[in-house]
């Protein structure tokens, strides 16, 4: 019998490396990424009432209400077998709503950085608007003066929303955590990407490694 697909949640401060961290599992592991951040700026992007309603709490650094996100993850999620969810659940109330529709995660992957480290990611932090990359003025650089050329800072990428950020996320973590205790990986996050993933990699494998032995058991 085959295995069932992985079903993964990374969580962790703003800048902490969420974003990073998906394309190196991605890459490996072939999990669909869904972003919560993504999806909104998707939705702003379209120009729609949601979108405008979104930014103006984007901007605040505070939580975009559950009426506008709860749906739009419901309905990403709906549509795959397996996923790595990225930025979700960020209060009690979606981790509720998470549950509510069935979606229950195998590894909760929280990503742990000091918050000096994190304004330094945020302040330097560009991306490529042309591939969604995620690169860094000096932790991670571009490859070509092409790609260097046409890189943009995020809108919510200054020192001050940061810390407007940092705030909404040290209010709601604890609320957050608590759901996931049995299944969370705490992971150090302030050394390399490569090394972080490092980290991720063997929780990871240790899980598929688990799922295929029971699966030939069955
Ligand atoms: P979102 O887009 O999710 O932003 P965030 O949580 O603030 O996280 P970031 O995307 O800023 O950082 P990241 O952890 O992905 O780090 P990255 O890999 O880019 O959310 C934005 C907003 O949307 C929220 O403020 C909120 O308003 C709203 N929102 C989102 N989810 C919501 C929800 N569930 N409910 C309600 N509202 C929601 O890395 C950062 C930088 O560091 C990069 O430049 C990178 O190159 C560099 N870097 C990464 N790893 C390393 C490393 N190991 N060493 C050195 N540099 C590194």
């Amino acid at each position: 019998k085959e295995a069932e697909p992985l079903r993964i949640i990374i969580s962790g401060a703003p800048a902490s490396g969420k974003g990073t961290q998906c394309e190196l599992i991605t890459q490996k592991y072939g999990l669909v990424h869904i972003s919560a951040g993504d999806l909104l700026r998707a939705e702003i992007d379209s120009g729609s009432q949601n979108g405008r309603l979104a930014k103006e709490f984007m901007e605040k650094g505070e939580l975009a209400p559950d009426e506008i996100l709860v749906t739009m993850v419901k309905e990403a999620l709906s549509k795959q077998n397996g996923w790595l969810l990225d930025g979700y659940p960020r209060s009690a109330s979606q981790a509720t709503s998470l549950e509510r529709f069935g979606f229950q995660p195998d590894l909760f992957i929280l990503l742990e950085v000091p918050e000096d480290i994190l304004v330094d990611r945020v302040i330097g932090r560009r991306l490529d608007p042309v591939t969604g990359k995620i690169y860094h003025l000096k932790y991670s650089l571009p490859e070509t003066e092409e790609i260097a050329a046409r890189l943009t800072p995020r809108f919510d990428d200054t020192e001050e929303k940061v810390k407007l950020r940092l705030k909404t996320h040290n209010r709601n973590v604890r609320d957050v955590l608590s759901r996931y205790e049995e299944i969370t990986v705490r992971i150090k996050g302030d050394c390399s990407k490569e090394e972080v993933f490092g980290q991720i990699d063997k929780a990871m494998a240790k899980l598929v490694q688990q799922r295929n032995t029971s699966a030939s058991r069955s």
